[in-house]
């Protein structure tokens, strides 16, 4: 069951700029925010298990638009903006738990604290903590990555940012946590290097 969950986050990031690692650092760095918010082990164990699956909707974009060298149109950008909605319906209809974590962060995991993201736009607590908690791994992992388009941020920059972005993208209190576990979370990094 494990090694199929983390074969369908590979899929997700199969055609994007995204790496197989991501999506494993991604659910690693999601477990140690878990953890330290108090979420009980078992559940934070199946957080790093569900995260990887976040671009999931992915697959349901067309080329022209993942695959695009250079900026996105408003029109191209909110189709892109379905690939939420796309993996929240491909992840429906499982009671397994792990199924259900996935699809909550698939459809969650560009919210922001807030209120100015996507999908629904929601706002605080009215996010669950494992779309938060997500939100926070993908984007340090993404600035700390050299992509296409891109190059590797450095831990610091990407940190400073994070930061700033406390109350604004992300929650408060996984902010402060994310300073705390910063070491093992860089670690992570490097261990999962692309
Ligand atoms: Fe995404
Ligand atoms: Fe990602």
């Amino acid at each position: 069951m494990e090694n199929v969950i983390q074969l369908l986050g590979m899929i997700g990031e199969y055609k994007d700029t995204e790496t197989a690692k991501h999506v494993l650092r991604v659910g690693k760095i999601s477990r140690i925010l878990a953890l330290g918010a108090g979420l009980p082990a078992d559940l934070a164990y199946m957080l790093e298990k569900a995260a990887p699956l976040h671009d999931i909707g992915k697959v349901g974009i067309p080329d022209r638009i993942l695959l695009k060298q250079g900026p996105l149109d408003e029109e191209e950008m909110s189709i892109m903006k379905q690939h939420t909605e796309h993996g929240y319906n491909l992840l429906s209809g499982n009671d397994a738990l792990v199924i259900q974590l996935a699809r909550s962060i698939a459809a969650t995991h560009h919210e922001r604290w807030d209120g100015n993201g996507y999908l629904r736009g929601l706002s605080g607590e009215s996010i669950p903590i494992e779309g938060r908690i997500t939100s926070v791994a993908d984007v340090f992992d993404a600035l700390v990555s050299e992509r296409p388009y891109k190059k590797a941020w450095s831990y610091e920059e990407a940190t400073d940012y994070i930061v700033k972005e406390s109350g604004k993208a992300f929650d408060p209190n996984l902010i402060l946590i994310f300073q705390q576990h910063l070491d093992d979370i860089i670690q992570i990094q490097k261990d999962l290097a692309d």
